[in-house]
């Protein structure tokens, strides 16, 4: 394990499975003028199940899209498994086996699940047109193969009995198993889960979570997510990776985040900041400062 400093350059290596399958090294993210990122620095091994946890605005979403290819970072160096990706488009990331999920789902609600599950495969048939106008049996074949691997995975995340409904039909903790299966469709090595909690009950929540924990196990996949839910987030995973301002604040086993300083300040900062926002000045300024447990981390 390296070092869990307290700097922006902290290095994080969650998990302790085989060697290291994601390598970020100082990488910065600029968006809209924005510094969302800066000299952002961690690593995961193979078959971690890490978590990215920070106030609003810390810089996780951000981190997640350079990593994942929708953002090339402005800074720093991206590598997975053992080759350097930053400034790869999206699908490129993807077909090297580094999949993602989105803050705000994406589903398409009026096509069924199996449709929404086939969309996801790596070579969807859909995706080799002119191949396959001049093999139509191995297209045949292919096809047959992506509806079976589709179907499995829905059984695998409880979707079974809805595979030929309408996504829409489903509750928002199915549409979150939905997502996440069909990420599953090419195979990855590495699954990045932007909130895969956020906008349902927290006990579907859990669930949601048990879910993928489960598939983790089953497929030896290494799992990166980001989440709010702190309880969950510190009972889940042996990884916890903290930023703050966009920096990598904190990395390490969740006991010694949970007893961390500087995360405790970042977390109390940030609620400080946003009562701040929420009252006149000089009733900002005579508010009581929370105990240090009011982080929510203890
Ligand atoms: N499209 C954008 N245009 C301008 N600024 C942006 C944009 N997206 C993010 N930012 C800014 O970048 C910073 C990091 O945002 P980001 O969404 O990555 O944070 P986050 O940690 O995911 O927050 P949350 O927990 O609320 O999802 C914030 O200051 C945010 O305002
Ligand atoms: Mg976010």
């Amino acid at each position: 394990m390296a070092d869990a400093g307290t700097s922006g350059e902290a290095r994080a290596e969650g998990g302790d499975v085989g060697g290291p399958l994601l390598d970020v090294r100082a990488v910065g993210v600029t968006v809209g003028g924005v510094r969302a990122v800066e000299h952002a620095t961690l690593s995961l091994r193979e078959g971690a199940f890490a978590s990215l946890i920070g106030p609003n605005g810390a810089g996780k979403t951000s981190l997640l899209h350079a990593i994942s290819g929708f953002y090339r970072p402005s800074a720093g160096e991206i590598h997975f498994g053992g080759r350097r990706i930053d400034g790869w488009p999206p699908h490129r990331v993807a077909a090297s086996g580094l999949v993602r999920t989105f803050q705000r789902g994406r589903v398409f609600a009026r096509l069924s699940c199996l449709d929404n599950m086939r969309l996801g495969a790596r070579d969807h048939p859909g995706e080799q047109f002119v191949a396959n106008l001049a093999r139509p049996r191995a297209r045949r074949r292919r096809e047959a193969e992506v509806t079976s691997e589709a179907r499995e995975l829905l059984a695998a995340v409880g979707l079974g009995p809805k595979a030929d409904d309408l996504a829409g039909t489903l509750s928002g903790g199915q549409r979150k198993l939905l997502e996440f299966a069909r990420a599953l469709m090419c195979r990855p090595k590495l699954v990045l889960l932007d909130e895969p909690m956020a906008g349902v009950n927290p006990t579907t929540g859990r669930q949601v979570m048990e879910r993928i924990a489960q598939l983790h196990a089953a497929h030896s996949l290494t799992v990166f997510f980001v989440e709010h839910q702190l309880d969950v987030v510190m009972a889940m995973s042996d990884h916890v990776v903290v930023m703050a301002e966009g920096r990598v604040i904190k990395s390490g086993p969740p006991e010694e985040v949970r007893s961390d300083q500087a995360v405790h300040d970042a977390y109390l900062g940030s609620r400080r900041r946003r009562e701040a926002v929420g009252r006149r000045g000089d009733e900002a300024l005579a508010a009581r400062a929370p105990g240090r447990d009011e982080a929510g981390l203890r």
